[in-house]
Parts: structure tokens; sequence; C-alpha cells
């Protein structure tokens, strides 16, 4: 295992699994968005300074993906530019990088799970700063993981998982039914690069890696599968009626890709990782959330 591993983002929520899950001989460091902007170059240079890590994982990103199109600059800051800061910082301290992004580098037009080597075309403002942050730590530093995730949820943070719960006295809802992915738990990616991290240290393997979750889904079948779960372990006495509705029927300000399903089978030959299956997760989330 590494010495020393900085982590942004954690108080995401990846960032937090990643702290909640972090193997006892790991030692962290991972400042608040106060202490380390990662858009200020200084910033991140003191960072380095300070905690000289000898591991980088980035989880801090900008997520929202509708308000992406009313505010680019921002996303762009913090989903291309501050990547491209971090992997500068990370290459000047001989410090490897593992970096977080999306299902939404795809425009969602192929019909079969994505693998890393389809070429991406973001449809959305989000996807297209995710993508160009790829890019951007991919041509700055040779030592870099991209890890791909889609549909993420847990116990904590903004998610469709705790949106839908919120919304549980509705009489009826309308989700989106031609919207295929993969929900993933922040938890389940969290010891995915933990894992990771572990073989990284003996064998590095650099480039892009996709992480899912099994069985994929739809919206509409996802929030069917939270409100059967939250009856059971939460005792719902009763449950919104869930209306089917097209993509075109459910005006969003962003556009989202038809097909989010991320093929992982590459991590999973490199690592030694199995399929993940997202209802326990989402069982014990729920029941967390009780
Ligand atoms: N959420 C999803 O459904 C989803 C899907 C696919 C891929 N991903 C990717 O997975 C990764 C983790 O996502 P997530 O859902 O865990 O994110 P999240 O819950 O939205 O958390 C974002 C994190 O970024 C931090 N952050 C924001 N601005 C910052 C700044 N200027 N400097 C430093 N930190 C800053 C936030 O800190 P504060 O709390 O202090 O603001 C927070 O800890 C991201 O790369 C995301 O693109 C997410």
């Amino acid at each position: 295992m590494f010495r020393k591993i900085l982590i942004t983002g954690g108080t995401g929520q990846v960032g937090a699994a990643l702290l909640a899950t972090a193997p006892p001989r790991a030692r962290l460091a991972a400042p608040s968005s106060q202490e380390l902007d990662i858009r200020n170059p200084a910033s991140v240079n003191h960072a380095f300074a300070k905690w000289r890590p000898d591991f980088l994982i980035n989880a801090a990103a900008y997520t929202k993906v509708d308000r992406a199109e009313d505010e680019p600059e921002l996303a762009f800051a913090l989903n291309a530019e501050a990547p491209r800061h971090l992997a500068a910082a990370c290459a000047a301290a001989k410090c490897p990088m593992l970096h977080l992004s999306t299902d939404y580098v795809f425009d969602g037009a192929k019909a079969s799970p994505y693998v890393e080597t389809d070429a991406p075309a973001p449809i959305n403002t989000y996807g297209k700063s995710k993508l160009q942050g790829e890019r951007e730590v991919a041509s700055t530093l040779n030592a870099h993981l991209i890890l791909r995730v889609s549909w993420v949820f847990s116990a904590t943070g903004a998610n469709f998982v705790k949106t839908m719960l919120g919304l549980a006295a509705r009489d009826e809802l309308s989700l989106v039914s031609d919207q295929r992915g993969t929900p993933t738990s922040a938890h389940s990616i969290a010891l995915a690069v933990w894992r990771i991290l572990g073989r990284w240290a003996k064998a590095p393997s650099y480039g892009v890696y996709h992480f899912a979750s099994q069985p994929e889904t739809t919206w509409h079948g996802f929030a069917a599968e939270i409100f059967a779960v939250a009856s059971k372990l939460q005792g719902l006495k009763r449950t919104p009626r869930l209306r089917a509705v097209t993509s075109q029927g459910y005006p969003a300000a962003a556009s989202r890709p038809l097909n989010s399903v991320l093929d992982d089978t590459r991590l999973q030959r490199a690592f030694g990782l199995s399929a993940a299956d997202w209802r326990p997760e989402l069982a014990r989330i729920v029941q967390q959330l009780a």
C-alpha cells in the first residue's frame, strides 16, 4: 500500500465511502474544499507540499448535470481544469493519480454496454467537462488511472435513491423508462478503488477502466426497486404509482444518454474483481436511512 494517500472530495458520495472503507494501514489526508480548492493551482501545490502524498485519488467534481448547462464555466473549472492542476502536481511529485469519471462521456447511441475503447461523444455540458478532464489527466500524467462509474448512490449526498425516498408520500411519480444504466453504490466503488490501489503497488495499470454493477435497469426500474425495498425495510404503507415516460416526455435542462451501461470486464480481469450487484447495496442503504 502507498504511504500517504491524498483524497479530494472527501465530503462527497464516493469520497466519504473511500474514507469509511480505507484499509487500516492506509495513511490518508482528506482536506476539505476550503482547505484544498482544486480549481486553484497554488492551493493544489500547497497541499502537495504539506502532505507529500505518494498517491492521489480525485473524487472531487462538479456533479450537477442539469445545472451545468447554466454554469458551464464552473463545470469546466472543476471537471477539466482542476484535474489538470492535480495531474501537473502529481507529475512534479512523481505521484500516481486515480481520477473518477462518468458514463456521461458517451452519447448513448450504442446498443450494447460501453467498453473502454468506444469513442466518447458527450451530449451534455457535464459530460463534455468530464471528458475534457480525462484528456487533461491523460496528457499531463503518465501514471494515471481513470475510473468511469455511473448512477452513483449512497446514504449521503444528493442522489436518486434519496430523491425517491423523499418523494414517497406523492400519489404518482413520472419516471424515465428509456434510459438504461447500472446503479452503483459509492461503497462498492470505494472497495474497488482500494482493491486497485492494493494491486497497483505491485503492478501499475494505467489508462481508462469502467466500473459498474449488475443488472442494468432504467430510472423507472430503479425507482420501482427502491420503493419495493423501502416498503419491506422501512414499512412504508403506500408508495407512489410509477408512471413510465420517455426522455422526450420528461424535459430536463441536460440531455442524457439512452444507454449508460458500462462493461467492466477489463477492470475485473486486471484487478481480480467480480461483478457487483447493486440490489443488496440498495437494501443496506435504505435500511441505513430508515
Ligand atoms: N453522482 C453520480 O451519479 C456520478 C455518476 C457518474 C460519475 N460520477 C463521478 O464520480 C465522482 C464522485 O462523484 P460524487 O457523486 O461522489 O460527487 P459529490 O457527492 O457531488 O461530491 C463532490 C465533491 O467535490 C468536492 N468539491 C467541489 N468543489 C470543490 C473544489 N473547488 N475543491 C475541492 N473539492 C471540491 C465537494 O466538496 P464540498 O462538499 O466541500 O463542496 C464534494 O466533496 C465524480 O468524478 C463524478 O463525476 C458521479
